[in-house]
């Protein structure tokens, strides 16, 4: 298949624009897929948040005005990843200048900034807009969906949808703009990782009829950039239940988000739980997922188990990485020649290394060994290479 190529601008080449550049740049990855990313253009208002991408070949040009890659005819799509309080205004510019948008979540700093976004969507509906929400994507995230969608759940008791975080555990971290309403909005951690725990009941149809929630604001104050207190005047904590009708009578749905969850690092967890059957899935074990049932175990009956399954590399479109490899496969293949060519250039200090050639040699040493020992029957000494 020839794929068709699309342009592809950045506005905001912080955290999240450095890692959308570099996941353009595995593209060949993905298998047949219809269409080629190009990026090539990046916008950021700090010069310095622009050099990272010179790198990157395909970037023809590099602004601090989004304007200008607005009106770049080379651009199809815009990636915005910028602070809340600018996406209304930067993703209607973008929606207004004929481009397509994959925006950032909250999608808008509150629900008017949010309606606006929409109008002016209503008003160019040739604008393809989607927001980036990418933990569903993974394998074992995607067999739970699955799981839900084919009704093994029968009759839902309850389900639950958890975005735990916890770098803000440490109230000596400095304050920044996600931790303060002016720019985070006032909804704060529901803004920040809200859509993560909202995307998946959302798009299986589970609208809570009505809803109660508890917020919490832990850390007042934050230290600011010359280490005076600064208000921090964002909820760190939200727990939000749901009631949600359904045909079977309705369930409770909880969503959790939390930037100060002790122990979890950026992690969704996502349980159904059903009167035939459940399923869970948490980003904090990624490859696994895990499902219930009745089972019969020999020599004691019929029992209720959950079990759990290994999901392959695959999800949503097909890569070259093989089935049988886990997700993070590709990420461990990244690492690794990182560690090859920095030894290489002798840069790699004293990091990790790859597997040296005397200790490939040796394996087959002991292969040698253990195939004695088989063989013979008694304990043999591997030999030195
Ligand atoms: N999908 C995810 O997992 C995920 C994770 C983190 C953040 N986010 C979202 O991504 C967005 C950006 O977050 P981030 O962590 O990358 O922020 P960041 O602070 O690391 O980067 C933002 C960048 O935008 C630049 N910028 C500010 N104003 C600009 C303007 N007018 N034009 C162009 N550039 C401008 C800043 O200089 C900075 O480099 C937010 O909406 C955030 O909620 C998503």
């Amino acid at each position: 298949m020839s794929a068709r190529e699309v342009g592809v601008a950045i506005v905001g080449g912080g955290l999240m624009g450095r890692e959308i550049a570099a996941a353009i740049q595995r593209w060949p990855a993905l298998i047949d897929h219809p269409v080629r990313p190009r990026l090539r253009a990046v916008c950021d208002i700090d010069p310095a948040a622009l050099e990272w991408f010179d790198q990157i070949e395909s970037v023809t040009q590099t602004t601090t005005d989004y304007h200008d890659l607005l009106a770049n005819p080379d651009v199809d799509v815009v990636y915005v990843a910028v602070r809340h309080d600018l996406h209304e205004q930067i993703y209607t510019d973008v929606i207004r200048a004929g481009k397509d948008l994959l925006a950032e979540k909250p999608f808008g700093i509150d629900r008017a900034a949010a309606k606006a976004i929409l109008s002016t969507l209503a008003e160019h509906p040739e604008s393809f807009v989607r927001c980036s929400s990418e933990m569903p994507f993974f394998p074992a995230a995607q067999r739970a969906i699955d799981y839900v969608r084919s009704g093994a759940p029968g009759r839902i008791i309850e389900v639950r949808s958890a975005f735990l975080h916890s770098s803000d555990l440490d109230p000596g971290k400095p304050v920044n703009w996600k931790r303060q309403a002016k720019f985070c909005g006032q909804a704060g951690v529901m803004n920040d990782l809200g859509l993560h725990a909202w995307h998946v009941p959302l798009r299986l149809g589970w609208e809570p009829e009505t809803l109660t929630a508890v917020l919490q604001d832990l850390v007042p104050t934050r230290p600011g950039p010359d280490g005076d207190p600064v208000v921090c005047d964002t909820w760190e904590n939200a727990t939000v239940h749901g009631w949600v009708p359904d045909a079977a009578g309705g369930f409770p749905l909880t969503v959790e988000t939390k930037r100060i969850a002790p122990g979890c690092k950026n992690t969704w967890v996502f349980e159904v739980i059903g009167m035939d059957g459940g399923v869970r899935f948490s980003t904090a074990n990624p490859k696994r997922y895990e499902v219930f049932g009745l089972v019969d175990v020999p020599g004691t009956g019929r029992e209720q188990s959950w079990q759990a399954v290994e999901a392959g590399s695959q999800s949503v479109w097909p890569t070259v990485t093989g089935g049988i490899f886990e997700a993070g496969f590709s990420d461990a293949i990244l690492q690794m020649w990182a560690a090859f060519l920095a030894e290489r250039a002798g840069a790699l200090g004293d990091r990790f290394g790859t597997a040296t050639p005397a200790e490939a040699a040796r394996t087959h040493e002991l292969y040698a060994a253990a195939a004695e020992a088989h063989e013979t029957g008694r304990r043999v000494q591997p030999a030195a290479v």
